[in-house]
C-alpha cells in the first residue's frame, strides 16, 4: 500500500514551516463519515472513552448544555429505523410534487413556499436524502451498533446548539483516533417530529434532540483526506492592510 504523506507524523506541541501533520491534525484531516459498519459490538469502555472527549468540550460560560443517551439495543435501533422511514414517507407525501402532473400544479407552489420558509431544513441535499429514505433506497442509521443521542439543554448560555456541535466534533474525532467510525445523523430530526418517540426516549423540555452520532467498527477503508472548498480568507494586517488569501492552496 502506498505510504500516505501523513504516515510520518510530527511531534505534538512543536511547529516549523512545512512539517508533516501531527497525530491530532492527522485525525482531523482523515476522519470521514462512515456509513457501513461491522456487526461487532463496541465495548462499553470504548464508548465511555469517546463520551469523555465530548464531556471535555468547551462551552459558553462552561454551561455544558447537554445530556447523552447511549443506545445499544439493536431491536430499538431497528424500530427507530422503521419509524423514521414511515415518517419520511408521510412527509414526502406532503411535499414531493414530482410524482404526477396534478401534484406538480397544486403542490409545487406550496412546497416551494415551504422551502423558502425553511431554506436550511428543506435544502436539496437533506430533501434528496429524505426522498431516498422514504423510497427505502437508503438507511437512516446505517445499521450501526451504537447511537449517541446528543441532547441539547435549551437553558444553555449563548448558543447551546453550537456548544453541542463542538461536543459532537470532540466525540467523532476521539472515536476516529480509536479506530471507530462515526456519522452524524441530522435525519434524527424526522423521528423527533413524533411525540411518541420523544416520550419513548425520555426527551422532554428543556432538552431537545436534533442530531445523533452513530458509532461502530468501520467496514472497508474510508480513511483519507477529505475534499473541501478553498476558502477565500481576508487577513487584516498591521495598520489595517487587507489581503485575500486562498486557504487550502497555501503550504502551512
Ligand atoms: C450536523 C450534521 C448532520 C449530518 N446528518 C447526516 C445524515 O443525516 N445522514 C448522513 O448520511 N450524513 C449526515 N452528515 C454527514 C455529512 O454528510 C458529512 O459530514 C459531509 O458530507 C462531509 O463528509 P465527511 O464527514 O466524510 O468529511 C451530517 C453531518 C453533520 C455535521
Amino acid at each position: 500500500m502506498a505510504k500516505k504523506p501523513t504516515d510520518n507524523l510530527s511531534p505534538l506541541y512543536t511547529y516549523r514551516d512545512g512539517m508533516e501533520w501531527n497525530p491530532v491534525e492527522k485525525v482531523i484531516m482523515e476522519r470521514r463519515s462512515i456509513r457501513n459498519f461491522k456487526k461487532e459490538p463496541v465495548p462499553d469502555n470504548l464508548i465511555r472513552r469517546v463520551l469523555e472527549a465530548g464531556r471535555f468540550a468547551p462551552t459558553a460560560a462552561n454551561a455544558q448544555p447537554w445530556k447523552f443517551i447511549v443506545v445499544k439495543d439493536q431491536a430499538l435501533i431497528a424500530e427507530m429505523e422503521r419509524a423514521t422511514v414511515r415518517i419520511s414517507k408521510f412527509l414526502m407525501w406532503f411535499v414531493d410534487y414530482n410524482r404526477n402532473a396534478f401534484r406538480r400544479i397544486f403542490l409545487a407552489p406550496y412546497t416551494k413556499f415551504m422551502t423558502r420558509l425553511m431554506p436550511n431544513k428543506l435544502h436539496p441535499v437533506p430533501f434528496n436524502l429524505l426522498q431516498q429514505i422514504a423510497a427505502e433506497n437508503a438507511t437512516v442509521y446505517y445499521n450501526a451498533p451504537v447511537m449517541i443521542l446528543l441532547l441539547i439543554d435549551k437553558r444553555g448560555i449563548g448558543n447551546p446548539a453550537l456548544d453541542a456541535g463542538i461536543c459532537g466534533q470532540n466525540i467523532v474525532l476521539a472515536a476516529h483516533s480509536l479506530g471507530l467510525g462515526t456519522c452524524w445523523i441530522g435525519m434524527m430530526t424526522v423521528l423527533m417530529m413524533n411525540p411518541f418517540w420523544r416520550r419513548k426516549l425520555g426527551i422532554k423540555s428543556p432538552y431537545e434532540l436534533t442530531d445523533c452520532i452513530v458509532l461502530g467498527w468501520p467496514k472497508g477503508d474510508y480513511d483519507g483526506e477529505v475534499t473541501r472548498e478553498v476558502q477565500l480568507v481576508e487577513w487584516i494586517e498591521t495598520n489595517g492592510v487587507k489581503r485575500i488569501e486562498r486557504q487550502g492552496d497555501v503550504i502551512c
